[in-house]
């Protein structure tokens, strides 16, 4: 591969300059971290999967008018994206407690949510991603109260449209969190949905069984990992590039 100049390394991903100005390429990794990388493996094609889905969502929420950062897909592992200014808020919906509010609010994994719930987190490892108010956002700086409503906003949109999208190949969106970047375009600027979507960043569990098809297969050493991420890719339909077992047989191509 030609030298790229990377311009950011996450724990699941890499971003590298772009081929024109103002343009990123986001490389999806096969390492797996949890609580803030205590926990690290990699998983054979996971960084695979995660592209492939995370480019059948964006691609999704483009059409319904969510503006985001991607442009197109480049390679099974890598897509173009515009180059944003990240906010480094974390904003985290959740429609069925699991995770840390379980913690947090003394509630059972699985107790459906009076309503969608909108938290932030302040994204900075060093501090484990603390839990935040628009409090802190504001005074600290770190977004304007109007970036805060179009970010409530479009995570509603997303949440919306994600549950039934799930819903209709039997998955419950349990939880989710989404990552926002700055736009400018001379004098204007907009906010457009970055970062990924994916088993990584998702609660995602069977309708049926409540088998959980996410990172926390990971978290909890449940094993099956890319099986589950296979299985929520089969379910929306767009494994079978990706999966050898799943191509369509050979063409015959007649010589006369
Ligand atoms: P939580 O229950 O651990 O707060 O996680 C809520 C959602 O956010 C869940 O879908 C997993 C996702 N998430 C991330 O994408 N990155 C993180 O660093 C954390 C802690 C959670």
């Amino acid at each position: 591969m030609s030298r790229r100049r990377r311009v950011y390394e996450g724990k699941a991903k890499i971003l590298y300059e772009g081929p024109e100005p103002g343009t990123l390429i986001q490389h999806f990794k096969d390492d797996a971290t949890a609580f803030n990388a205590q926990k690290k493996d990699t998983i054979d094609g996971k960084g695979v999967l995660n592209n492939r889905i995370s480019e059948y969502i964006f691609t999704r929420l483009n059409e319904i008018g969510i503006p985001t950062h991607f442009i197109r897909s480049l390679n099974m592992r890598e897509q173009l994206v515009r180059e944003v200014e990240i906010i480094p808020v974390e904003v985290v919906v959740r429609n069925i407690a699991a995770g840390s509010i379980c913690k947090r609010m003394g509630l059972e994994e699985g107790t459906p949510l009076p309503r969608s719930i909108i938290e932030f987190f302040y994204k900075k490892d060093e501090l484990n991603d603390p839990m935040i108010s628009e409090e802190h956002i504001t005074a600290f700086g770190w977004a304007t109260p109007q970036e805060i409503d179009d970010m409530m906003a479009l995570t509603l949109r997303i949440n919306d449209y994600l549950t039934g999208l799930f819903y209709g190949v039997g998955i419950k969106l349990v939880d989710f969190k989404v990552e926002f970047g700055r736009l400018f375009e001379g004098d204007q600027m907009r906010i457009l949905l970055a970062d990924e979507i994916s088993p990584d960043n998702c609660r995602l569990w069977d309708v049926e069984t409540n088998k959980k098809l996410d990172k926390d297969r990971f978290r909890q050493d449940l094993g099956g990992m890319v099986d589950a991420y296979q299985e929520v890719a089969r379910r929306l339909g767009i494994l079978f590039e990706n999966d050898p077992d799943n191509r369509p047989g050979p063409t015959l191509v007649k010589s006369d």
